[in-house]
């Protein structure tokens, strides 16, 4: 079957930008800079962009583009044409399906609620409510969580779920060209402007209480830079996270969407390309609304509350009490929710892709069967973030799919392309067809530092992370039987997914 091509350069430059920016940008950098440092946070922050992020977009870029060559699009199949010779290599490969697949399953119903909440800042929903407390109530009954006198149960936030659902299966099936690259160029530059709308009107924003408590003072917050910080493991870690999650490495989306290139096109400038305004739009754009806003409101004690606050009650409850205070202030509040939105949908199309380029590549099938068995499997499986959202099944699907699978897959890719695969051909691979030659200094960081840096994660975490996990340390006595639920079930669909693999293969062989 003839794979599908990008309809130009600058189509799958704006995808892969667009799966980048999302929610991780303007709702948890902030957070995390704020938590961790402040201005000091940056430093670590560029180093795990230099030395892991932008060899990693480099990385899944060329195997991507590799394996597309052979007629693979996701991780099994890219992972065997780099290593011919290891029956078991395609296995790990199964991590960049199953990764993406269970992060799609959690993000596409917090993505509702952004649509949701787009809609109710529209229409006034919550425009009498005047205090966090009020807030909170109001998402907690969208929840379903609670029935208070905003709702009297979960159908509304279920309604906007099945539409948001329908819209990204829309998408998808409209394919590559017509669906993911048509949506990204109008979604993108409109989130652009949207987000350079909402910095501009925060940095007019008057403190009703303080004038001291402008928005350049707010700036100062999130960036005075406390050195101290760096001596911490952690902040480290945290920096390293953050770059992982907003620029979209180590999912398995960005090699899905490299394979639909063509032998002679470039990677490198690309890569750079979608990295640089990922990173535009994180520091400059994220970095400049929501801590700058929420000083002004909340002055310098209140700001540090602020900042502990989780990145979903900062975006849900915070932003939207601020703006609304506004002239015209619910319809900032509905440009920030649309903004999100759409930031969210760029990414969570790009999550959808890899399992239904795995189903057509290696199955032969037609693109509406892949995508009607991806719909129905992925609809099923939300639920287990709908219903159980309360009881720790959101946390549990982050972890295993959105940190824990994302270290373990960019250091089994790092490892197989630089060592296995090999650095010299690696590296003449990265530039064939490249508009830029990259600085010698990366053959030596794809080589050693970026695994190293990587290994270093990998072991940090599963002491510091993975095994308290695995021991359901910390977790709640009442949301465990949810928790060993939610892990049986991804247990099984990973087994699934390696048993689709092993059967692909078999068929490859008759
Ligand atoms: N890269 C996406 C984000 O930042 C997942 O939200």
């Amino acid at each position: 079957m003839k794979r599908e091509r990008w309809g130009s350069k600058l189509g799958i430059i704006l995808a892969v930008a667009g799966s980048a920016i999302g929610l991780g940008n303007f709702l948890r950098f902030p957070v995390q800079a704020a938590r961790n440092g402040g201005g000091a946070f940056m430093i670590p922050y560029f180093v795990a962009l230099f030395l892991m992020g932008i060899p990693l977009m480099w990385i899944e870029w060329t195997i991507g583009r590799f394996g597309g060559g052979f007629g693979h699009g996701t991780a099994p199949g890219i992972f065997h044409t780099l290593w011919q010779k290891n029956r078991f290599i395609k296995y790990f490969g199964v991590i960049g399906i199953f990764g993406p697949i269970v992060i799609f399953i959690y993000y596409i119903y917090i993505e509702s609620w952004l649509l949701g909440y787009s809609f109710f800042s529209i229409t006034g929903r919550y425009a009498g409510i005047v205090d966090k407390t009020g807030m909170v109530s109001f998402l907690r009954g969208y929840q379903g969580i609670v029935k208070n006198e905003f709702f009297s149960g979960i159908i509304t936030a279920y309604i906007f779920f099945l539409i948001t659902f329908a819209l990204n299966i829309l998408i998808v099936l409209f394919g590559i060209k017509r669906g993911i690259e048509r949506v990204c160029r109008i979604a993108f530059p409109t989130l652009f402007i949207l987000a350079l709308v909402i910095m501009v009107r925060t940095f007019t924003l008057h403190s009703p209480f303080d004038i001291s408590w402008t928005p350049y003072n707010g700036l100062g917050f999130l960036w005075n830079p406390d050195f101290c910080a760096l001596k911490d493991a952690r902040v480290w870690l945290a920096a390293a996270g953050q770059i992982f999650f907003t620029l979209s490495v180590g999912i398995g989306v960005i090699l899905t969407y490299a394979s639909y290139l063509t032998k002679n096109d470039d990677v490198l400038l690309s890569g750079l390309t979608a990295a640089s305004t990922n990173e535009i739009a994180e520091v400059i754009l994220g970095g400049s609304i929501v801590i700058p806003a929420a000083y002004v409101f909340f002055g310098p004690y209140g700001i540090s509350e602020v900042a502990q606050q989780g990145a979903f009650d900062l975006g849900f409850v915070t932003m939207p009490l601020i703006l609304k205070t506004l002239p015209v202030g619910m319809f900032f509040a509905f440009l920030w929710f649309l903004l999100l939105f759409l930031a969210g949908i760029t990414s969570s199309i790009s999550l959808a892709q890899p399992a239904i380029a795995f189903l057509e590549d290696e199955f032969n099938i037609s693109k509406r069967k892949a995508v009607t068995i991806f719909a129905v499997v992925c609809f099923i499986l939300s639920h287990i973030s709908i219903i159980f959202l309360s009881k720790g099944a959101v946390d549990e699907l982050d972890f295993w799919g959105g940190t824990f699978a994302l270290v373990v897959f960019a250091t089994v890719e790092t490892i197989l392309f630089a060592w296995i695969f090999g650095i010299d051909k690696a590296w003449e691979e990265m530039h064939s067809g490249s508009d830029i030659q990259i600085p010698l200094i990366y053959k030596f960081i794809i080589r050693y530092i970026t695994p190293l840096f990587l290994l270093f994660i990998l072991a940090f975490w599963t002491y510091q992370q993975a095994i308290p996990t695995l021991m359901l340390k910390g977790i709640p006595e009442e949301n465990i039987p949810v928790v060993i639920f939610t892990r049986i079930t991804l247990l099984l669909l990973f087994l699934i997914i390696c048993f689709l693999v092993k059967k692909a293969w078999e068929k490859k062989k008759v």
